[in-house]
């Protein structure tokens, strides 16, 4: 089993989606069936947005490829995705750049879109200082959610730690309701 664990969170050792992941992870890790992480950091290590240059050719398209086969190999994929000003980090949209490729991930046919990826399950931690769930000022999970349903991931599940800059017992509390809403481990191939 291979799960992939993405962290964007700029924020290091004081984020709040860096330690749910982690949280997730060892929950994966602990069960039975052995798994194998590959970590990404996508704030320690951007990738590029994309550009004229990532499309030309070269390193750039050798990087975006790797990072798709990466999403591609993977069973389960882990994902902190921080609210920054509204939406998810700019260094989590170069990565989603890189994994939404016509042919590869979705294609188009007569009848209209269509995903390519199957069999995978996908969790999401979100933060946010504020109280947006459900709100029309989110546009990090209903982006998130629309982006992998689009590409054809039917398992998607969002934990959300809202208002962590409200109060430290707000912080606290957010993280331990997102952290109990962690789904259980699913059974993928070894
Ligand atoms: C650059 C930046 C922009 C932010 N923008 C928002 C925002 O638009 N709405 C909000 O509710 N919180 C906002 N916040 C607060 C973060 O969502 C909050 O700190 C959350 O914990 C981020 O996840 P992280 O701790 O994993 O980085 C922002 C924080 C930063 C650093």
């Amino acid at each position: 089993m291979n799960l992939l664990h993405l962290d964007s969170s700029a924020l290091g050792a004081h984020s709040v989606t860096r330690e749910i992941t982690a949280a997730a992870v060892e929950r994966w890790a602990a069960d039975a069936a052995p798994v194998r992480i590959v970590r990404r950091d996508l704030d320690a290590a951007p990738l590029p947005h994309l550009s004229a240059a990532t499309l030309a050719g070269g390193d750039a398209v050798a990087e975006s490829a790797a990072v798709l086969d990466e999403f591609l190999a993977a069973d389960v994929v882990v994902i902190g995705a921080p609210m920054y000003n509204f939406g998810v980090p700019s260094t989590l949209k170069a990565w989603l750049d890189r994994i939404s490729v016509a042919g590869k991930t979705f294609r188009y046919t007569a009848e209209g879109p269509e995903g390519l990826v199957h069999g995978k399950t996908v969790v999401i931690a979100v933060a946010a200082g504020g109280a947006h769930a459900g709100q029309p000022t989110d546009f990090v999970e209903p982006y998130l959610r629309q982006l992998f349903g689009f590409l054809g991931v039917r398992d998607v599940h969002v934990v959300r730690a809202d208002g962590v800059a409200m109060s430290a017992e707000h912080r606290r509390e957010a993280i331990e309701r997102a952290v109990a809403a962690l789904p259980a481990p699913l059974r993928h191939a070894a």
